[in-house]
């Protein structure tokens, strides 16, 4: 790689990505809208082919379930999730040019202090920082106003009511958890289940400055996978339990190091380091993705949140985070332990409930404490009162009862005095058939424009001052391109035949039949399409053409009606180049 491409390789992605229609700033001819990206068809495809790779390794193997819920919702359910009390940035505006920006960001950028030690502080501590280190607005020098928390979600009204407050989602979580009830019926109420929702999500950056790794809207793939605590039957730890995991604990961030300390999964759950075995096994499979998207392990880790930058939901909270060029560590994934915190604040917020039943394998004979009204003697002593004494009783907790008259003698209800022969306390033998209570949920939650941006980051390869984007051949926008060697004698009408074979065999296909060859496979290599199939004069005699490999730029030569047999292979069957070639020999 030459050393223009190491020095920026962000400007010259983006670069490409315009130039060449992957993606742009939204609304270019009003001046771009920062935040907002326009992907074109071969961004759009790529996209779409990281989400079915996703989709492969999260959805179809596992028996997952997939969502699709509105965009905007009533203001209850951001009420109830905690977002509105809690999705905000603190925020300083320049009093002279007016310009806003994050906070905590301006002081890890302009001071000693770490991203983590910025996002900790409070309001005041903010103002205490700026005003000691004399910070002014980088823009025009001006001095800040107070800061002050910004509600990064994007507020509207649903009609035309001002009263009913609508909220664009920050996160696609939440169209599950409300939908809970339903999503479990389809999964013939039995757990462990989960349920993906790819979809866009809002949230109103204060200053987006990263390219896709910040957006205003972005697209989200949230999977809530949903289990009981106390027997959470991951039938899937087996299959990666040995697969190793670069963590970088809270225990060492606190200690100030950034030391990664690598356990396989097992020994991270028996280290208790990790704590629900579904999330140490959804950490695994989001290696395997991002391995697959071309990024290897060692240039992925999982960083473990400290209290303060965990959501207000989770738990335990990792970030996976893969190395960037300009910005170094950057997060494609949060991985969350939410608990039962969003199924309880919807249920206790909606009055609908969303517990599950489980029925045990056996019933359960478990005791019950009954406190029974002795009318005989609850009569004489209450007398008109009797019967409403009796029926606060049968409202009170049997176990305060017993304690208060075993300890003081007497048990006060509202204002009457109840004493031990007015009940009789009864320890009454049941048999359980099974047990009600709130699944407990882990969530892998993955940035579809962020996994876009690291994998044309690490496709991203300089040969003979030439950019290829080296694609994993299966994310690949565009599979085949073919080329007729030059326009006459009856080439393009060959190459075209080969073009409609091809695309009749499923593959996506390109034709390109302007410029000279080597202009097209330059053309192709930088949109990263892994073979190039050229017709030439000999296809016209023996019906051979050649297949060119984007990475090695090799040749070898094939029958066209072998072709779509070797293609397939080569897509599907995971057969490397070199492989075709010898396929084509014996
Ligand atoms: P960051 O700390 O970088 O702001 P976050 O912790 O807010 O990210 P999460 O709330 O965990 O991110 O969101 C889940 C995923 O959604 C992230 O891992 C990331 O891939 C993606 N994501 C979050 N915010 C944005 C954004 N503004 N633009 C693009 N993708 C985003
Ligand atoms: N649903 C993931 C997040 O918002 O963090």
């Amino acid at each position: 790689m030459d050393s223009e491409a190491k020095l920026d390789k962000f400007t010259l992605i983006n670069e490409l990505a315009r130039r060449r229609g992957f993606y742009w700033q939204s609304y270019e001819i009003y001046g771009g809208v920062g935040g907002f990206i326009t992907y074109g068809s071969l961004g759009a495809k790529l996209k779409q082919n990281i989400e079915s790779k996703l989709r492969e390794i999260f959805v179809r193997k596992l028996g997952i379930l997939e969502t699709d819920s509105p965009i905007i919702a009533p203001s209850k359910v951001f009420e109830a999730s905690g977002h509105v009390e809690h999705f905000k940035e603190p925020m300083v505006e320049c009093l002279k040019c007016q310009k806003r920006f994050r906070a905590d960001q301006l002081l890890e950028e302009l001071t000693e202090l770490s991203a983590s030690e910025a996002e900790k502080m409070s309001i005041e501590e903010i103002e205490n920082v700026i005003e000691k280190n004399g910070i002014r607005c980088p823009e025009c020098g001006g001095a800040f106003d107070m800061p002050k928390q910004f509600l990064t979600m994007f507020k509207t009204t649903i009609g035309p009511y001002s009263g009913a407050v609508g909220y664009g989602r920050p996160e696609a979580a939440q169209g599950i958890f409300v939908e809970f009830n339903r999503l479990y019926t389809m999964a013939r109420e039995k757990l462990p289940f989960g349920v993906l929702q790819i979809g866009h999500a809002l949230r109103n950056e204060i200053s987006p400055r990263q390219g896709l790794i910040r957006l205003r809207e972005f697209t989200i793939a949230d999977l809530e996978f949903f289990f009981d605590p106390e027997e959470p039957n991951c039938y899937l730890l087996g299959d990666v339990e040995n697969e190793t995991l670069r963590l970088l604990l809270a225990e060492n961030r606190l200690r100030v190091t950034e030391e990664i300390t690598e356990f396989t999964v097992k020994e991270a759950l028996e280290k208790k380091l990790i704590k629900a075995e579904w999330q140490a096994v959804f950490m695994a499979l989001a290696k395997k993705l991002l391995i697959d998207l071309g990024v290897p392990a060692e240039n992925q880790r999982f960083i473990e949140k400290l209290p303060w930058e965990k959501a207000h939901y989770s738990s335990q909270s990792f970030d996976q985070e893969v190395y960037v060029d300009r910005w170094g560590w950057v997060e494609v994934s949060g991985h969350a332990y939410r608990t039962d915190f969003d199924l309880k604040s919807h249920m206790e917020a909606s009055g609908v409930d969303m517990q599950v039943f489980k029925e045990y394998g056996e019933p359960v004979e478990k005791e019950q404490l009954v406190i029974k009204p002795v009318m005989v003697n609850l009569g004489p002593a209450f007398k008109g009162e009797a019967a409403t004494v009796a029926e606060l009783l049968s409202k009170a907790k049997p176990e305060e009862v017993a304690d208060s008259l075993k300890k003081k003698g007497h048990y006060m209800i509202g204002k009457y005095k109840v004493l031990p022969e007015h009940v009789d306390i009864i320890h009454q033998k049941t048999l359980e058939r099974g047990k009600r209570f709130i699944p407990h949920v882990v969530e892998p939650s993955f940035g579809s424009d962020r996994l876009l941006y690291v994998a044309l980051e690490y496709a991203y390869r300089v040969k003979e001052n030439r950019a290829i984007l080296s694609f994993p051949r299966d994310i690949a926008p565009i599979h085949v391109g073919v080329y007729p060697l030059v326009s006459k004698d009856g080439l393009v009408e060959k190459a075209l035949k080969v073009h409609k074979l091809l695309v009749n065999e499923g593959f996506l296909v390109d034709f390109d039949e302007t410029g000279s060859i080597g202009r097209r496979y330059a053309r192709a290599d930088e949109i990263g399409i892994p073979l190039g199939v050229t017709v030439d004069y000999d296809t016209l005699s023996d019906d051979t053409i050649t297949i060119r490999d984007r990475d090695t730029w090799r040749q070898v030569r094939s029958q066209i009606r072998d072709l779509p047999e070797l293609l397939h292979r080569y897509f599907w069957g995971r057969i490397n180049f070199e492989d075709l070639g010898k396929m084509l020999e014996s």
